[in-house]
C-alpha cells in the first residue's frame, strides 16, 4: 500500500468531521501504533502481516487526518527498546520500512502534489546502511513540502533524543558558539530531532496499554493523552474522532497550562540574563554600582548579543544535519 491514500469520507463520516471541526481541532497528533502482534495472533495471520496492516493503517489515518484538518502527525514506528526482538522480527520491520521508504520515492510527484513532509526523527546510524540511505533520500525529496508533515520515529527513543540534544548543546559550548549560561529549557527543546514541529496536542496509543514507553516525554507535558482498548490494524475512523473530542473537553486547560508555562519560561530568561549582566558589571564596573539606566542598556545589550549568538549556534547545528542527510545522499545509492 501507498503512503497516501486517496478517498473521500463516506456522508455520515463527512457530517461527523464538520461537527467535530466546529470546535478546536489539534494541530499535531501523535501516535503509538501499539497492538499489531496481538492483532496477527488473534486473527491467525504472520506477524510480519500485522505489522503491514500496522503500515495499512497508518497510510488510512492520514487520510482521515487530512480530512480533518489535521497538518501534523507523529507515529512511533520503531523504538531503540525494538532492537531487542528477535533478529526475525527486527529483520522483517527493516524489510517493511525499506519497501515502504522505496514507494515513498516513487511515489514523490503524488506527494508533491498533497504538499507532504516527511521527516525522520531517530538515530539513523543504528540502522543499515541502505535504508539509511533511502530515509536520507525521502526526506531531502518532500524537505520543502509544507502543507501537512508526518514525522516517523524510527530508531528512536525520547530519552537518547534528550541526551542528543544536552550533547549538541555541549558540543555548542565546546565550539565557542554558545556560552555554558545559554543553555536554558527551550534551547535544549530547539536541539530535539523534533525542533521543526510544535509539540503534540494529542498523544493517542492504542491497545489498552496505558504508559508512554519512551515517547515524546519533553514533547508531551501539556498534551491531551487518551488510551484506547482498539488494536492498532483495527483503528477506525470513529476511534480517532473519540480521541479528538476528548482533547476539545480539555483543550481550554491544556490552552492555560501551556500559557503558564510559556510565561514562566520567559521570566526565568530574563532572570538568567540579569545575572549574567550583574555579573559583568561587577568585574568590569571599578566597583562603583551601576545606575538603573546603565543596568537597563546592559541588559538589553546582553539579550540582544544572547538572541544572536544562540541563531548562529541554531545554524551551525542545522547546517551540521543536513550535511548529514545530504551526505548519506550522495553516498552512492
Ligand atoms: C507495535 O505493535 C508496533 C510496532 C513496534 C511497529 C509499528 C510499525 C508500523 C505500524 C509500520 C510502520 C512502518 C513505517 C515504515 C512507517 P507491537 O509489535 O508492539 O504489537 P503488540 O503490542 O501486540 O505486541
Ligand atoms: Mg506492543
Amino acid at each position: 500500500m501507498s503512503w497516501i491514500k486517496e478517498g473521500e469520507l463516506n456522508l455520515i463520516e463527512k457530517i461527523s468531521a464538520n461537527v467535530l471541526k466546529a470546535g478546536p481541532m489539534p494541530k499535531h497528533v501523535a501516535f503509538i501504533m501499539d497492538g499489531n502482534r496481538r492483532f496477527a495472533r488473534r486473527n491467525n495471520i504472520e506477524r510480519q502481516e500485522g505489522h503491514t496492516q500496522g503500515f495499512n493503517k497508518l497510510a488510512e489515518t492520514l487520510r482521515w487526518c487530512k480530512h480533518l484538518s489535521i497538518p501534523e502527525v507523529t507515529v512511533y514506528a520503531f523504538s531503540i527498546e525494538n532492537f531487542k526482538r528477535t533478529k526475525d522480527e527486527v529483520d522483517g520491520l527493516m524489510e517493511l520500512a525499506r519497501q515502504k521508504f522505496e514507494r515513498l520515492l516513487e511515489e514523490r510527484d503524488n506527494l508533491e502534489k498533497h504538499g507532504v513532509c516527511i521527516r525522520v526523527l531517530g538515530d539513523l546510524n543504528m540502522l543499515p546502511h541502505d535504508l539509511q540511505q533511502l530515509i536520507a533520500k525521502a526526506v531531502i525529496t518532500t524537505k520543502s513540502h509544507n502543507k501537512c508533515f508526518l514525522n516517523v520515529c524510527f530508531a528512536y527513543t525520547s530519552r537518547y533524543e534528550i541526551t542528543n540534544a544536552v550533547r549538541e548543546m555541549a558540543w555548542g559550548v565546546e565550539q565557542g558558539l554558545i556560552k555554558s549560561s545559554d543553555v536554558s529549557e527551550p534551547l535544549l527543546s530547539e536541539c530535539l530531532y523534533s525542533n521543526n514541529s510544535p509539540n503534540p496536542d494529542l498523544l493517542i496509543r492504542t491497545s489498552g496499554e496505558v504508559r508512554l514507553s519512551d515517547f515524546l516525554l519533553w514533547q508531551t507535558s501539556h498534551s491531551c493523552l487518551v488510551f484506547q482498548s482498539v488494536l492498532w490494524p483495527e483503528y477506525s475512523f470513529w476511534n480517532l474522532c473519540e480521541a479528538v473530542l476528548q482533547y476539545q473537553l480539555s483543550h481550554k486547560s491544556i490552552q492555560k497550562a501551556r500559557d503558564l508555562h510559556r510565561e514562566h519560561q520567559a521570566s526565568l530568561q530574563l532572570e538568567a540574563d540579569r545575572v549574567c549582566v550583574a555579573e559583568h558589571l561587577q568585574h568590569h564596573g571599578n566597583g562603583k554600582p551601576a545606575d538603573v539606566q546603565r543596568r537597563q542598556e546592559a541588559l538589553q545589550h546582553y539579550t540582544t548579543c544572547r538572541q544572536e549568538r544562540v541563531q548562529d549556534f541554531l545554524k551551525a547545528l542545522k547546517h551540521k544535519r543536513d550535511s548529514y542527510f545530504t551526505d548519506l545522499c550522495s553516498d552512492g545509492v
